[in-house]
C-alpha cells in the first residue's frame, strides 16, 4: 500500500487560547466583510473583543456585521468606505470612536486580484491594485495610528507569499504585496518606542474564498501546489496565527512576516513529484540518486 502524507487537523484557537484574552478590545479591519478577512474578525470577537468591519459594499457588510454579533455574543458594526479615499477611512475611525472608545488592534486585509500578464495588464488595472493593497494599507495606517499609540496596540497586515518568487500573471499583486510588506516593517520600526506592534501574515492558498476562486484553474485547485502539512489553508489557519500575533505571547514579535501556508512557498518548482518523493525516496532513486 503506498504511504499516506499526514494531513494536519484544523484546530479552533479557543482550544488553545483563553477565550477571554481580548476582552475590552476593539479591532479594525479593511476587508473584513469576506474571506479570510472575515474569519479573522470572527476568531478575534470570539475570544472576546468588538470590531468594526470596513468595505465598499454596504449590504454585505451589514449582513456579515450582524453575523458575526450573532455567532460571537460580541459587537459587530460595518463602516462602508473606500480604502483608496482617506477621508472615508477617517470616518470609519471617527464612527468606531463614537462606538467603542478605542482601536486596539488593525488588521489591514482589502485587497483586490485577479490573473493577467504583464504584457496584457492596462496600466490602469495595475495602478488599481496598489492603490487598494499598498496605498490602501498606508491610508489605514495614517487614520487608525494615534488611536492604536494611545492603547498600545497592534497591527496586521494580510500580504501574500506569490511575491517570494516570480509567481507568473500576479505582477500587480506581487508589486503591491511587497509594498505592504515594507510598509509594515518601517511601522514596527517607527512605532515599537511608542508601544505599536506591527507583523504581516503572508496567506497561502485558501480554499473556499474568493481570492483562491478568481485565482485556480477550475478542477485542478488542490492539485496546483504541494502542501507539507498535507492540505490546503483553510481561513481558520490565518485566523488561529491573527490571535497569537495580536495576543500578549507575541509581544516581543514585531515587524515579521508570518508565512501561513503549510509550508507551500518553500515547494515553489519541484523537480520530483511530491509528496510521494519524501514519503518513499527510493521511487525516485532514479531521479536523485547521488543525492540519496
Ligand atoms: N484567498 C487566498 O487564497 C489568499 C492568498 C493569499 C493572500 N490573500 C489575501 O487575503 C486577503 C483577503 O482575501 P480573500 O481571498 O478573503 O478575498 P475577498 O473575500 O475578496 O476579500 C477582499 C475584501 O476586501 C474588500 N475590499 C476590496 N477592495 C476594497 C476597497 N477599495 N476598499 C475597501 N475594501 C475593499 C472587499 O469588500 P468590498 O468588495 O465590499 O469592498 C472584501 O471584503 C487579501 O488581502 C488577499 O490578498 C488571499
Amino acid at each position: 500500500m503506498a504511504p499516506v502524507p499526514y494531513v494536519v487537523p484544523l484546530v479552533d484557537s479557543t482550544a488553545v487560547f483563553k477565550p477571554e484574552i481580548f476582552k475590552g478590545k476593539v479591532l479594525f479591519c479593511t476587508g473584513g466583510g469576506s474571506g479570510i478577512c472575515r474569519g479573522m474578525t470572527e476568531a478575534v470577537m470570539r475570544h472576546g473583543a468588538d470590531a468594526v468591519i470596513i468595505g465598499r459594499k454596504l449590504d454585505r457588510l451589514t449582513q456579515a456585521a450582524k453575523e458575526l454579533s450573532d455567532t460571537t455574543g460580541r459587537t459587530c458594526i460595518p463602516a462602508q468606505g473606500d480604502v483608496r479615499d482617506p477621508k472615508t477611512l477617517r470616518d470609519a475611525v471617527t464612527k468606531t470612536i463614537e462606538k467603542f472608545g478605542r482601536i486596539d488592534f488593525v488588521i489591514c486585509g482589502a485587497a483586490g486580484n485577479f490573473l493577467a500578464p504583464i504584457a496584457g495588464l492596462s496600466e490602469n488595472a495595475f495602478r488599481t491594485v496598489l492603490e487598494i493593497d499598498t496605498i490602501g494599507t498606508y491610508n489605514t495606517i495614517k487614520a487608525t495610528i494615534a488611536h492604536v499609540r494611545a492603547s498600545k496596540g497592534s497591527y496586521i497586515h494580510v500580504s501574500a507569499t506569490l511575491h517570494y518568487n516570480g509567481t507568473p500573471f500576479q505582477a500587480h499583486v506581487s508589486a503591491a504585496k511587497a509594498g505592504v510588506d515594507a510598509l509594515s516593517a518601517v511601522l514596527a520600526v517607527e512605532e515599537g518606542p511608542h508601544g505599536v506592534r506591527s507583523n504581516v501574515i503572508a496567506p497561502g492558498p485558501i480554499d473556499g474564498t474568493e481570492g483562491m476562486e478568481r485565482l485556480s484553474v477550475k478542477g485542478v485547485a488542490d492539485k496546483q501546489f504541494a502542501y507539507p502539512s498535507g492540505r490546503a489553508g483553510h481561513v481558520k489557519d490565518i485566523a488561529n496565527a491573527t490571535i497569537f500575533l495580536f495576543s500578549d505571547a507575541a509581544s516581543y514579535i514585531t515587524g515579521q512576516v508570518l508565512p501561513v501556508d503549510g509550508g507551500s512557498e518553500h515547494m515553489r518548482g519541484t523537480m520530483v513529484p511530491y509528496p510521494q518523493s519524501v514519503l518513499d525516496p527510493a521511487s525516485v532513486a532514479h531521479m536523485i540518486k547521488p543525492r540519496l
